[in-house]
């Protein structure tokens, strides 16, 4: 799957994987404000990123335990997801991640 970041400076980087969490492919690719610090386990929230509005059904709603990290984040909001838990697969071809720093 195609999978676009838009970073914090603005930048687009599409970035293709067949598996592996978006946290693991936005780490390994240096996109930049993606730190995904606590190793994709859903306890930093260094890998929040903002889903575009259209994409919100192909990417999916977040599990209660990462909804309750969100809320700890400022700059969460109804399209905030922590990309760790987010499984690449055929299904998010094509969707675009705003880094939400
Ligand atoms: Fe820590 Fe996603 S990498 S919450």
């Amino acid at each position: 799957a195609k999978i676009t970041f838009i970073t914090p400076d603005n930048e687009s980087v599409t970035l293709e994987a067949e598996q592996g969490s978006v946290m693991e492919l936005a780490v390994s690719n240096n996109i930049a404000g993606i730190d995904g610090d606590c190793g994709g386990v859903c306890s930093c929230a260094t890998c929040h990123v903002h889903v575009a509005p259209e994409d919100v059904a192909k990417v999916g709603a977040a599990s209660e335990i990462e909804q309750d990290m969100l809320e700890l984040d400022d700059n969460a909001n109804e399209y905030s997801r922590l990309c760790c838990q987010i499984e690449i697969s055929e299904q998010l071809d094509g969707v675009t991640l705003t880094v939400a720093g």
